[in-house]
């Protein structure tokens, strides 16, 4: 009876518009649990106060709950329900509601509540699966204090954790053991946890600006606590640099992180209690590249960041996710920036929006960073509400200047701090503290859709003259756009002196149409503009002939170098795509004096090498063909490995110096340039770099030189190949995450049979379907290969519809995020078109579909 999945013929969107305050408070709630993963016993004791003057019921949410006992203040109650929650009619201004209910976490396949991993009982709980743990008002404005009595079997369940401080425990019954904890802050229920299990901790400290000792524990199975280093060395740069960057302190006296196996999302940042998917805390040379290390670093950051960002200063309602995501992410951004190498972070940023945002924000899933509706909240943890959240609050911060942007942080914190507020709240305080206008700015908040940006610079009379407008196209729900608030950091660099004749400066474009004049300039000028990509926009920038070729090697803006160099590409690239001939020369060119210079550090180098993506380049299309868009990236990749053959080769081998011990942006960087030189020796040479990408993969001493000889060899193939998947396989076959990549590696080949490998390895032992970073590493990797993805016949789009059918049956979140894939196909030719369209039919018809899938194939289909 309890696994009935409901299946709701037309599941109802919920609307921000319909917004009411909650009718009952619950200021405090007592917790017992007697765990046990086949069934455990939650009792929960809520206080609850009439909020505002009505006579309405108590209602309550719940899930998956079977129901024990239901009392009010120590009268038992007969249950009523509707609509799937629990009514209680109260009379007086405050009652004791107490409920007894079962759960079964051992069958708990959504990983959502508590739910078993690897031997551990865990929660999660954002956004709403407290209401799977016990009946409550599970909705963020509603914030409570929590103690928490957890009771379990010693030997199977010897470390207990929750949220705050533990403040007692000791021995039971029968071999059990308990502990109790308190949070002193009130917290909304999203933000509850405890963890049991057999743990063992990295334990530091740190000691906050104003003297407090806080105590650090990073709790792994044992044998991966020689992982934890490099996870723990972030937590303390990153609570120091809140602490330097935005004033934040920590509040509590402990902060633990805990790393589960099964973990729907990335990491979890509950109050003094974060939960990481392992992926993002475990790190070491023999198992981790470089690229885990960072993405360790940022997930371990921006958990923490929350706690002022999310915790202290929460949403009213899920429709504000972007109020405590997408100020996280910047703050993370911002903290990556800091610690490494500013221009290389912000271009790794942009090519994450340019591959994850851009395409949202075309396609039928496009929504505002904040949502007017959704059917299923979960669908909206998206690019959008993150990243491109991330680029509004970066774009305030430019408007503002750093000074005014901190003040408005500070009165931000302090005005809300303990409540459930607004993204309206946010900017408002941002306003107030600056005295800055941000009426139309707000815009950003409400509208979907990339603005385009044109730009033509003419000079005449010793001035010169830009000329803007802009454009955002019609999104699902909003056919007409009103102009935004665009700021634009531009500079204006002498064609012959190489030298800003105008200063780097922001345009704040606000109209359609707007031109802005600099005065005094004589000498013929390049146009640098979107510096340091300061507004998520595309740009369109009308170019004097060998302008972009100057500003690719001339740019005083490494960011703004680096997109001339893209830009160049890109041209060609949609040229040839469309027929033309690609002229290979100025890429070229611009290519080599990168390569050669000596003023350009070795990661940028690498960056710069990257030709815009197959994604990118269908996005920048009304309609393309996925196997032309790869033959003509391809082959102009072919010409440059060609034409630069001898520096590339000797890029290659100075790149081999890299200390495999160090982490510096430079020896990073030198191992992402040895990575991008051998991807084009390959494509001029695949007999070349075969020997090359094997004779890497015998000596690698880091993960990431033996991941890209991996992935090079796997890409051209044959019996080298085979023998290193072999190899890894046997050397990494009791490590998951590495598991994760020989799946990963497998399914990125960009070629016509990777659907084969594909559905092969999605027969092998080791893949499972109720493992997410698992499926992810198969079916994830697969549809962002577009080549492979696309094949013709429409088979890679059959297997991803059958495994999203499959996943949705046990967890129906992680399967929704593998539909937007197949919702693309507007921009794809109409024979594969039609093929993705009848996949998602073919989801869409399946019975019993979950209210996550059911959203994502409707509105994709459009
Ligand atoms: N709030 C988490 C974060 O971004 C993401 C998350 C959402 C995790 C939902 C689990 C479930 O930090
Ligand atoms: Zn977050």
């Amino acid at each position: 009876m309890l696994d009935i999945r409901t299946a709701p013929v037309q599941p109802a969107a919920i609307h921000r518009a319909d917004y009411r305050p909650p009718d009952w408070l619950v200021p405090a709630i007592a917790l017992e649990f007697d765990l046990d993963p086949a069934r455990t016993v939650v009792r929960a004791r809520l206080e609850v106060a009439r909020n505002g003057e009505h006579d309405r019921a108590l209602r309550l949410d719940g899930e998956e709950l079977e129901l024990l006992s239901l009392a009010v203040d120590g009268q038992a109650v007969d249950p009523q329900f509707e609509d799937g929650q629990l009514v209680v009619p109260l009379t007086g201004a405050s009652a004791v509601v107490e409920t007894e209910v079962a759960i079964r976490p051992q069958v708990n396949t959504k990983l959502m509540g508590l739910y078993a991993s690897g031997g551990l009982l865990c929660t999660q709980c954002e956004s709403q699966g407290f209401r799977r743990i016990t009946w409550f008002p599970d909705r963020p404005d509603v914030l409570s204090r929590y103690r928490v009595r957890m009771s379990a079997d010693r030997q199977r369940f010897p470390v207990l954790l929750s949220n705050g401080n533990p403040v007692d425990g000791g021995e039971g019954p029968d071999g059990t053991h308990w502990a109790q904890w308190e949070d002193p802050f009130p917290k909304p229920c999203y933000l509850f946890a405890l963890v049991a299990g057999e743990l063992s901790v990295n334990r530091d400290s740190f000691t906050t600006a104003s003297g407090r000792e806080v105590e650090l524990g990073i709790w792994v199975r044992e044998d991966d606590l020689a992982k934890t280093g490099h996870a723990m060395r972030a937590l303390k740069d990153s609570m120091a640099w809140d602490e330097r960057t935005y004033g934040r302190e920590y509040d509590l006296d402990r902060f633990n992180i805990v790393a589960v196996s099964d973990f729907n999302f990335g990491a979890m940042e509950n109050k003094g209690l974060n939960i990481f998917n392992t992926r993002y805390v475990l790190a070491d040379r023999e198992t981790a590249s470089d690229a885990d290390f960072d993405a360790v670093a940022a997930v371990v950051a921006h958990e923490y960041f929350h706690n002022w960002s999310g915790n202290r200063v929460t949403c009213r309602d899920w429709f504000q996710l972007s109020l405590k995501e997408g100020l996280t992410v910047f703050r993370d951004q911002s903290f990556s920036e800091d610690m490494g190498s500013q221009a290389v972070e912000r271009i790794d940023q942009v090519r994450t929006l340019r591959a994850a945002q851009f395409p949202e924000d075309a396609g039928p899933l496009a929504h505002p960073i904040r949502p007017d509706s959704y059917i299923e909240i979960t669908n909206f943890y998206t690019a959008t509400v993150y990243n491109k959240g991330a680029e509004v609050i970066r774009m305030l911060r430019t408007i503002l200047g750093p000074d005014d942007y901190r003040r408005g942080t500070d009165l931000y914190f302090e005005r809300y701090d303990g409540q459930a507020v607004t993204c309206e709240d946010f900017v408002q305080a941002l306003e107030d503290a600056s005295g800055h206008d941000l009426t139309q700015f707000r815009r950003w908040y409400s509208q979907a859709g990339t603005p385009t940006i044109r730009a033509r610079l003419v000079q005449e009379d010793g001035a010169a003259v830009l000329h803007l407008t802009q454009s955002t196209p019609p999104t699902p729900g909003q056919a007409d756009k009103l102009p935004m608030v665009v700021p634009l950091r531009t500079a204006l660099i002498g064609r012959e002196s190489g030298r800003e004749v105008a200063g780097e400066q922001v345009v704040l474009l606000t109209e359609a149409e707007q031109t802005v004049r600099f005065e005094g300039v004589t000498e013929p000028a390049l146009l640098s503009i979107n510096r340091d990509f300061s507004a998520p926009v595309i740009m369109q920038v009308e170019r004097a002939a060998g302008e972009l070729e100057a500003l690719a090697i001339s740019d005083t803006d490494s960011f703004a170098r680096y997109e001339a160099i893209q830009e160049l590409a890109l041209r060609e690239l949609l040229k040839g795509i469309g027929g033309g001939e690609v002229q290979a020369d100025p890429v070229i060119a611009a290519l080599r004096s990168t390569l050669l210079s000596n003023a350009l550090d070795p990661a940028f180098k690498a960056d710069a090498l990257i030709l815009p993506s197959e994604t990118m380049l269908a996005e920048r299309l009304d309609q393309s063909d996925p196997s032309v868009v790869h033959r003509v990236r391809d082959d102009l990749r072919a010409a440059i490995g060609t034409a630069l053959r001898s520096e590339l080769e000797d890029a290659y081998a100075a790149s081999s110096r890299a200390d495999p011990e160090s982490l510096t942006g430079e020896d990073k960087g030198l191992r992402r340039l040895r990575a991008a030189t051998l991807g084009y020796l390959a494509a001029a040479d695949p007999e070349r770099a075969r020997a090359l990408a094997a004779a890497q993969f015998d000596a690698a001493r880091t993960m990431t030189e033996r991941q890209s000889a991996l992935g090079m060899l796997a890409m051209v193939g044959g019996s080298e190949a085979e023998a290193a998947l072999g190899a890894f396989y046997e050397r990494f076959k009791g490590d998951p995450l590495v598991i994760d990549k020989w799946f990963g590696v497998q399914a990125s080949v960009a070629a016509e049979d990777t659907i084969e490998r594909v559905e092969a390895l999605a027969a092998h032992p080791d893949f499972t379907l109720a493992n997410p970073n698992r499926l992810r590493a198969l079916a994830g990797s697969f549809a962002a290969t577009p080549f492979a993805f696309h094949r013709a016949d429409g088979r890679g789009y059959e297997w991803l519809a059958d495994v999203i059918l499959k996943a949705d049956a046990i967890n129906p979140q992680t399967a929704a995020r593998f539909v937007p894939p197949l919702g693309r196909w507007r921009k794809v030719e109409p024979g594969r078109a039609a093929l993705m369209r009848s996949a998602l039919e073919r989801i869409l018809a399946a019975p019993g579909l979950s209210k996550d899938v059911f959203e994502q194939a409707s509105k994709s289909l459009g």
